[in-house]
């Protein structure tokens, strides 16, 4: 893609498309912020989207979808059984992604759910380069363990690697020989791993990762959710691929895995999900899972509409101009957070801008949820909802102990094509007056704790009035305005 310079010399990620359909926002009073925090107990998942002004709690099922993709909704085929929508995705799975045979579910936990069902057993190890939380989720749940491999590097919040997501090999072999290859059912790697910043792993990284997992004959998984913009950032990172085009990268990453699973709320901007494996063997072991948990093999629970977005979605994932649109809104706002001494996570990675909630909560003590106290003070003072990803997301262990998340981050997800650079600028600026006022925000309790992916339905509630303080600097310092 050529690059396009502004004359002030000022970097700013163009847009490369136009608005057509618009949906109304509602900046609610602080007051009115604060109820509804009370309301949600204090956990961002349980916000109504009345109260919410910015919505960058997730990229899944939020991007904007292009006129193809609604055009294309609109010539659906409603079949429960072999729908002409159906062999569109199909034959776009193919193309894109390069493998024979493809499996659908309706979200990417669903793809988890199946590939666990089939090969994890109580005593399975599975090594990753790092865990997503619905992928640990079931795979406990069958009675396996994970173990995360990435280096030491990837937990350097102030980092200029540009592969933090990379696996590391010789843990990994390491790994293999205290488990034993025949307790390792696969190797998980995720594309642009989530939980660490949305950072990418290198091709180079992946084909050492797969001659491992040949040399031990064990399956290679790859989360391909967000595995677009990762072809991104290795056709900008890797010299080898300076010159491929985001096709040619993307079907060498998934090459050379012998089963892609991934999320389609992601990856296509659309809904749904889907496995697709050129082996027949783990296609048939698979393939009777698809309609027990989701529905039939040509629809896995998903709507003909959503199927033929998909389809238009994946082909628009090899269109740099598509892909590059919130990697660079992400780089912006990393860039124009960290010149203002804001702690985020670098370098700029995918799907959101991750602030370093450890840091900028220093003296709030992790029991306390440093994060989830970050991502609820922002929205008190801005309407802007994030998602804590550190201790609240964490499980507990076997025992019932509470586990303590690595990093401990407020992620603020970009969603494809959603946003405007003013309110870019807006997240820019109420985050930065957070920051200058960091010191009243204050810790979080749970009063109710779910037994399973706590995160999204628990109830928290702050240990002291610090609500309240952070509100009087509000007004003191913003006076009426919203
Ligand atoms: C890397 C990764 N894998 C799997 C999933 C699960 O996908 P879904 O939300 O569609 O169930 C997600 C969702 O955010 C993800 O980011």
């Amino acid at each position: 893609m050529q690059e396009i310079k502004f004359y002030s010399g000022e970097n700013i990620p163009l847009e490369l498309h136009k608005v057509r359909v618009v949906q109304k926002l509602h900046l609610v009073p602080i007051e009115r912020r604060l109820e509804a925090l009370q309301e949600g107990g204090f956990n961002t998942f349980r916000l109504n989207t009345k109260d919410v002004f910015l919505d960058m709690l997730t990229d899944s099922g939020t991007n904007a979808m292009s006129d193809n993709q609604m055009a294309a909704m609109l010539q659906a085929d409603d079949a429960y059984a072999g729908s002409q929508s159906f062999y569109r995705l199909e034959q776009a799975v193919q193309e894109v992604l390069g493998k024979k045979y493809y499996l659908p579910v309706h979200q990417g936990r669903a793809a988890e759910n199946i590939i666990s069902n089939a090969y994890v057993r109580k005593g399975s190890v599975v090594p990753m380069n790092y865990h997503f939380t619905t992928a640990m989720a079931h795979i406990t749940q069958y009675g396996g363990k994970i173990v995360e491999l990435l280096y030491d590097e990837a937990y350097v919040i102030n980092s200029s690697h540009p592969f933090k997501g990379n696996m590391n090999l010789e843990k990994l072999e390491e790994v293999i020989k205290v488990h034993g290859a025949k307790n390792i059912p696969f190797i998980r790697m995720e594309a642009s791993t989530n939980l660490i910043g949305g950072q990418p792993f290198s091709v180079q990284n992946l084909r050492d990762v797969r001659a491992i997992a040949s040399k031990y004959n064990i399956r290679l998984v790859l989360d391909a959710s967000l595995i677009g913009e990762n072809a991104f950032l290795v056709k900008q990172r890797e010299d080898e691929f300076k010159e491929a085009s985001l096709g040619d990268i993307l079907k060498e990453m998934t090459g050379l895995a012998d089963l892609v699973y991934f999320s389609a709320r992601k990856l296509s901007s659309s809904r749904g999900g889907g496995m697709c494996t050129d082996s027949l063997e783990i296609y048939r072991e698979l393939e009777a899972l698809v309609p027990l948990f989701e529905g039939f093999l040509t629809y896995g629970g998903m709507s003909v509409r959503e199927m033929e977005a998909m389809t238009v979605g994946l082909y628009e994932t090899l269109d740099e101009s598509i892909i590059c649109q919130s990697p660079g809104y992400i780089k912006y706002l990393v860039e124009a957070l960290d010149a203002k001494g804001v702690p985020v996570i670098k370098p700029a990675g995918v799907l959101g801008v991750h602030l370093n909630a450890m840091e900028i909560c220093e003296h709030i003590p992790q029991k306390e949820y440093p994060a989830g106290a970050l991502a609820a003070a922002l929205f008190l003072i801005s309407g802007i909802r994030g998602m804590e990803r550190g201790s609240v997301s964490n499980q507990r262990d076997e025992y019932g102990n509470e586990t303590y998340a690595d990093m401990e981050l407020l992620r603020l997800a970009v969603p494809r094509r959603v946003f405007t650079l003013s309110q870019i600028k807006y997240v820019e600026d109420r985050v930065t007056w957070l920051y200058e006022n960091r010191k009243l925000i204050g810790g979080l309790r749970f009063f109710y704790e779910p037994p399973v992916l706590r995160f999204f339905m628990g109830g928290l509630e702050p240990v002291n009035d610090w609500p309240q303080k952070l509100i009087e600097k509000f007004k003191e310092d913003f006076g009426e305005s919203l």
